[in-house]
């Protein structure tokens, strides 16, 4: 290809990404197979790799690779970025209303109310339709320079595209890094694994993760933006804020879906209470309403104080925090052998979610907020999702009252405990209760094992009953024992040792992550997985072998060394995979040679669970249809099929069997290996 051809192309292909980038990030609308669009950016890098000349800051190529940098640059903002006067009652806001009247010559005018991002403030300055930089809030005047770790974020657009608001001139946009509720909960859950502290809101979350000096770890956080302003603009004109929001959505921002526009000050008051009422049901976290002056003159007639406008406040929700009682400081054992402390409470309803217990983290937070077993106290949901104790409210405080210390024996096998960093331990590992249920709930979790029907009162019964240890005794779980349980019946027995056998067909980052070895998560154990590609070979690895991976630090290399020294461990390890254990992995298994295929699962299958087919087929592209038609590719006819088997007999649709199937999807059960073509 000559180079114009060449340029033509990346050009093209420039487009193409930043549309479907566009629809699925902004708009959640993906009108294109991952593959197709994956194959758009491999040919895009291609091009970008023999053709230096063309590579550009604003590629989509540049949002996925990443770097450290060695400390953030200052940005002076294209205009100050102004805070907002923070108003909590209904008066309050009135009062707001009579001043902008008595500062406007004309004063008929309207409002337009917005929720209030709860999140990180960002300047984002284009130039004739193309990023150029962003920067955090700072002082208002000058911030720290992100440009590299915004352009991580999916939804920020690199090029403003529309042709009925053509972004010509230099404009500063401002919009709120935010981390979405689930997003900020399982990135939690992720810290929390590898032994890290985890963020306290999404706000810090979206903070954290922004203000990164190694883009990849930005890059590795699911962060969002919402636009809501123009800051600055040399050559566009906007008349109102309205306006403002609807430039902003034809460029392809994320805005505020129903910004509500307000002929008076009431309907605000209105839009206030019925978003503080949907509050909860919302993904992100929004911490009040702001309410603008609609009109760009108006603004400007109406000017601003030192620091925040004179035509825009922010109206407070109230604050998710509540005053109750500790009754109790119990201490639980976690599936590393971590001992939390957890403050269990007087039940109280903090804004529609009863609260009864709190983690108090470890003794270190206990003895920094000093709570005692009696006090009473403030709770919050913090970012509020975890509740956690704010404070003591130590007036209340009774003079008997006696400071709270980690007990010197596991609370649950009353073996030593020892002291690592900020935590306190079980020394005992397997052998202590606690560990073994919360092992074993670890390792038939959905995003591990994914054993159906073992959730935690099942793995608590087995363990208490003395059925089940360790993870290999679930696969040695007979029938009639099962029986014997309270709550198991014919039927409920069946269904969890069919979920326990067809678990064994697994892919191999699942297993690893379902060891629950110190350190390694979801990610980790998919590195893991791809650096080693066998079980194997992960397990007589040596530090200095793992640490060369990239990403693998210090801490992960040494507890996955720890983990497959200790004779236990291997003891358990190796029991597991005498018992039938099938590790496959992705590189063979996850092609997706089922692209745009549709399947129809017949009969009873033996190996694997129907639900696993149907993500074996998802993964690999396809899709699992209910009935047999024309358009079907393939039928997997189990025991006992009914008449999709017949139909698809009658229409000549190609039909497999269990084992053809499983060896189509890689996942090579007990017989011949051999690859079958579709
Ligand atoms: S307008 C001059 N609109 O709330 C007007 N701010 O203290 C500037 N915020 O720092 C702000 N959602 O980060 C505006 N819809 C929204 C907002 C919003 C969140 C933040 C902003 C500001 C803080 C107010």
């Amino acid at each position: 290809m000559d180079q114009d051809k060449a340029a033509q192309r990346v050009k093209k292909l420039r487009g193409e990404i930043e549309h479907h980038d566009r629809l699925y990030y902004v708009n959640g609308e993906p009108q294109i197979a991952d593959a197709l669009y994956d194959g758009l950016v491999r040919e895009l890098l291609e091009l970008e790799s023999c053709y230096p000349e063309l590579a550009s800051p604003n590629s989509p190529t540049r949002r996925v690779s990443g770097a450290v940098q060695e400390g953030f640059q200052e940005a002076e903002h294209l205009s100050p970025m102004l805070s907002l006067e923070s108003l909590m009652t209904v008066d309050e806001i009135f009062d707001f209303d009579k001043r902008v009247r008595k500062g406007l010559v004309l004063n008929s005018m309207g409002y337009v109310a917005e929720p209030k991002f709860d999140g990180l403030s960002v300047e984002l300055v284009y130039q004739n339709g193309y990023f150029e930089r962003g920067s955090t809030r700072g002082d208002g005047r000058v911030g720290e320079d992100v440009t590299k770790n915004l352009k991580m974020i999916r939804s920020l657009p690199f090029v403003l595209d529309s042709a009925e608001h053509p972004a010509i001139g230099m404009l500063a946009v401002r919009a709120e890094a935010i981390m979405r509720i689930g997003n900020f909960e399982a990135l939690n859950r992720r810290m929390m694994e590898e032994g890290k502290d985890p963020f306290a809101n999404p706000r810090n979350a979206a903070s954290g993760s922004l203000r990164q000096l190694d883009t990849r770890v930005t890059a590795s956080r699911p962060l969002d933006l919402f636009a809501y302003d123009i800051m600055y603009a040399d050559t566009i004109e906007v008349l109102s804020q309205m306006e403002v929001l609807a430039k902003l959505a034809s460029w392809g921002f994320r805005v505020e879906r129903e910004p509500r526009q307000c002929l008076c000050i009431d309907d605000a008051v209105t839009y206030h209470r019925e978003l503080q009422a949907e509050r909860d049901l919302l993904d992100y976290e929004v911490d009040g309403i702001v309410v603008k002056v609609n009109s760009r003159d108006h603004q400007a007639e109406l000017g601003e104080r030192s620091r925040s406008p004179r035509w825009a406040v922010a109206f407070k929700f109230k604050p998710r925090q509540e005053i109750t009682e500790v009754t109790d400081i119990v201490v639980q054992v976690g599936r590393t052998g971590k001992l939390t402390p957890v403050a269990f409470l007087r039940p109280v309803d903090v804004s529609g979610v009863t609260v009864s217990r709190a983690t108090l983290h470890n003794q270190y937070e206990v003895d920094r907020k000093d709570v005692r077993i009696g006090d009473r106290v403030r709770i919050q949901r913090a970012g509020d999702v975890i509740p956690e104790v704010v404070e003591v409210l130590k007036e209340y405080r009774k003079s008997s009252s006696q400071s709270f210390n980690m007990p010197e024996k596991c609370p649950v096998c009353v073996s030593l405990v020892f002291k690592r960093g900020a935590y306190h331990f079980c020394s005992s590992g397997w052998a202590c209760r606690a560990q073994q249920t919360a092992r074993i709930e670890h390792f038939a979790s959905k995003d591990a094992m994914e054993i159906e029907f073992l959730g935690t009162k099942t793995v608590t019964q087995l363990v208490e009953c003395g059925l089940v240890s360790d993870i290999a005794d679930l696969y040695t779980l007979k029938r009639k024992d099962l029986l014997e349980l309270e709550g198991f019946a014919d039927k409920s027995a069946d269904n969890l040792l069919e979920a326990i056998a067809s678990s064994k067909y697994v892919q191999l980052n699942r297993f690893i992550y379902g060891l629950g070895i110190p350190n390694v998560g979801q990610h980790v154990a998919r590195m893991l997985a791809t650096h080693f590609g066998s079980f194997e070979r992960l397990m007589v690895a040596i530090e200095e072998e793992l640490l060369a991976i990239h990403e693998v630090g210090e801490e992960v290399a040494c507890s996955v060394a720890e983990y497959f020294q200790n004779k236990t461990n291997r003891r358990v390890i190796e029991r597991i995979r005498s018992l039938g254990l099938a590790l496959s992995w992705e590189q063979v298994t996850v092609k997706r040679n089922l692209e745009a295929k549709k399947v129809v699962l017949t009969g009873t299958l033996h190996e694997i669970q129907r639900s696993e087919a149907r993500r074996l087929v998802e993964e690999r592209g396809g899709r699992v249809t209910a009935s047999v038609s024309k358009t079907t590719d393939f039928v997997v006819v189990g025991d006992k099929p009914g008449s999709k088997a017949e139909k698809a007999k009658e229409l000549g649709i190609r039909m497999l069997n269990e084992q053809e199937f499983l060896e189509l999807v890689g996942v090579w059960g007990k017989g011949a290996v051999e690859n079958i073509e579709l």
